[in-house]
């Protein structure tokens, strides 16, 4: 095949590992910035626990799934024990002590299909967006975090995989392109599925990590600790995986009928799923099938048209890694 030939002509694919390394290394949050985070997290649990003395504040998202860049927003999660809460009301008290405490853009959004205080820190100069009791997130958060321990290559790839698709413009769910925490997924399923394999299926192990959150079992092998090895027969270097990953989405994955599974490590059918036809808003055009909630496409979002974005953004960048001189300026030009 045609594409097969120009796979093989580019020899010069290890020239560029070392700018795609440069670009990864300077999106990689600096230690300040962390205490930074940390800070601002310390003194938001004071101020809630003057008014809900046993909860508790988790961070969850990019700033603590490893896969946050530089001057990202952080996300933040209160988990109060009260069985029936109104949430909506908890928001709304929650902005108004964030309010009297001089943080500012303070605001609630009650009808968000995840609800949330959104709040800026002057002092840190960090924002926030707080939800209530969104334990499974918390969940998938440490489950990004454990495969992140694995092998340096998927925070390297993820990194300029987010990178890319924030210069692209599409990293943006209410337009109907895919959220960070989709291409991570595809990134972790990517490296699951190379030959030979970089990323085992902590899914698929023996369970050392299990907790129920709203009657979903939660069960993986999290000691990491002892797969630092595990993909060490595979050689690929970063610049030879962005490109792989490139062409793997523009060119080999099956959108019609394959859904995207790291929790089995493989890919699974639609059909398995029933994720073939659309019902109501979910269209299933790229199915992405969360690790625990298996029944929620992160996918779901994507609709006709933004479809063929995304394919042909992934076709551009597979192109430019195949015949571009200078891959690394061309591939997050601005569009
Ligand atoms: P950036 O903020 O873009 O750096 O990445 P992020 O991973 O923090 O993404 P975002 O703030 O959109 O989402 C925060 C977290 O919510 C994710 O990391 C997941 O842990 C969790 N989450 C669970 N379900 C969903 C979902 O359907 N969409 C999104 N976006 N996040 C989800
Ligand atoms: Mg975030």
């Amino acid at each position: 095949r045609n594409h097969k030939r120009v796979v093989d002509c580019r020899s010069d694919i290890d020239r560029m590992n070392a700018p795609f390394l440069a670009i990864y290394e300077s999106l990689v949050p600096t230690e300040e910035e962390k205490s930074k985070q940390k800070q601002l997290l310390t003194s938001l649990e004071k101020l809630v626990n003057k008014e809900w003395p046993t909860a508790q504040l988790y961070l969850y998202g990019s700033c603590a799934n490893s896969f946050g860049v530089s001057k990202s927003d952080i996300d933040v999660c209160l988990a109060l024990e009260e069985p029936d809460i109104n949430k909506s009301e908890i928001l709304l008290k929650l902005a108004d002590i964030l309010q009297a405490d001089n943080l500012e853009n303070v605001q609630a959004l009650t009808r968000a299909r995840v609800p949330i205080v959104k709040l800026m820190d002057p002092v840190t100069g960090i924002s926030c967006d707080i939800c209530i009791n969104n334990v499974l997130a918390v969940v998938n958060t440490k489950l990004l975090h454990d495969y992140a321990q694995i092998d340096d290559r998927l925070r390297q790839l993820a990194f300029i995989v987010k990178h890319w698709a924030k210069s692209r413009g599409v990293n943006v769910t209410y337009q109907g392109t895919l959220s960070s925490y989709a291409y991570v997924l595809m990134c972790i399923h990517f490296l699951q599925q190379r030959k030979p394999a970089i990323l085992p299926c902590l899914q698929g192990m023996e369970a050392t990590y299990v907790v129920t959150v709203d009657d979903i079992e939660c069960a993986y092998f999290d000691q990491v600790q002892h797969l630092r090895d595990f993909g060490a027969r595979n050689k690929e270097r970063i610049a030879a995986l962005v490109w792989a990953f490139f062409d793997y989405w523009a060119y080999r994955h099956d959108y019609a009928n394959g859904v995207i599974s790291v929790r089995t490590g493989s890919i699974i059918s639609k059909r398995a799923k029933d994720w073939t036809r659309r019902i109501g808003n979910d269209r299933h055009l790229i199915c992405i099938e969360d690790p625990f909630e298996i029944s929620h496409d992160l996918g779901r979002v994507v609709d006709k048209y933004s479809i063929k974005t995304l394919r042909e953004e992934f076709e551009r960048a597979a192109n430019i890694m195949h015949l571009d001189p200078d891959p690394c300026v061309t591939l997050f030009e601005p569009y």
